[in-house]
């Protein structure tokens, strides 16, 4: 099972995002994508940090891409339930549990994320290494405890495939630990120095 729960790493989800809002509240259709989303709760938790973020109107344009290679075959099932053991949920603040979050009417051992929320969640299957990105124009690529796993050759057409699927005013987070390979320093420039966020970096610059 993908060691994952929601409302991880969320200092870097939240300077990428805040990092973005502006650029995010100018577009009627912002496109981000969890690669190795696992079954559900890094994306989930893009989604209702974004949602603290815009009005309901304003986040009706996102719409966040979920992928895995999922040997499980029962992550997309997860997403799509948004079905969760309300003990996983505890690191999230309550509030947020109250505003996104209500009881299994069924098995009240169990949590379902509002109707909202699943939305603006889509999954699919996808291995990042077959290099083909899931979509273009992405704004937000979020990597978290993926890239780890492969090798730095892989990594490193991995990181390239990233490049080529974000947008112009694009961001990339990592997890604290994952450096970016020094071969790609013309591709991405670090936003912060406490954060693995980093923009896509124009031709030529
Ligand atoms: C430790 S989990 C990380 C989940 C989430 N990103 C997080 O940080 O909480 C790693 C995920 O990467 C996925 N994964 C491993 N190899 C992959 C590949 N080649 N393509 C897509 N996903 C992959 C695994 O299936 C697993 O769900």
């Amino acid at each position: 099972m993908a060691f994952t729960y929601f409302f991880r790493d969320r200092q870097p989800l939240e300077r990428a995002v805040d990092y973005l809002l502006p650029s995010i509240i100018s577009s009627s259709h912002v496109q981000i994508w969890s690669a190795g989303s696992a079954m559900g709760p890094e994306p989930y938790t893009i989604a209702i940090l974004l949602r603290e973020r815009l009005g309901h109107h304003q986040f009706r344009n996102i719409r966040i891409l979920a992928t895995d290679i999922d040997i499980s075959n029962n992550f997309g099932k997860t997403i799509v339930a948004g079905r969760y053991s309300t003990s996983d949920l505890q690191r999230l603040p309550p509030d947020m549990y109250e505003r996104y979050f209500i009881p299994d009417p069924d098995a009240p051992e169990y949590s379902i994320i509002s109707s909202e929320m699943r939305a603006a969640v889509e999954f699919h299957r996808h291995d990042l290494l077959t290099y083909d990105p899931i979509a273009t124009g992405v704004k937000l690529i979020v990597c978290k405890n993926v890239l780890l796993h492969f090798t730095d050759e892989e990594r490193v057409r991995v990181l390239t495939m990233f490049y080529h699927a974000l947008s112009d005013d694009g961001v990339l987070l990592h997890e604290h630990t994952q450096k970016m390979p020094p071969e790609l320093e013309g591709m991405f420039e670090q936003v912060f120095t406490d954060a693995q966020v980093f923009k896509k970096k124009k031709v030529g610059q």
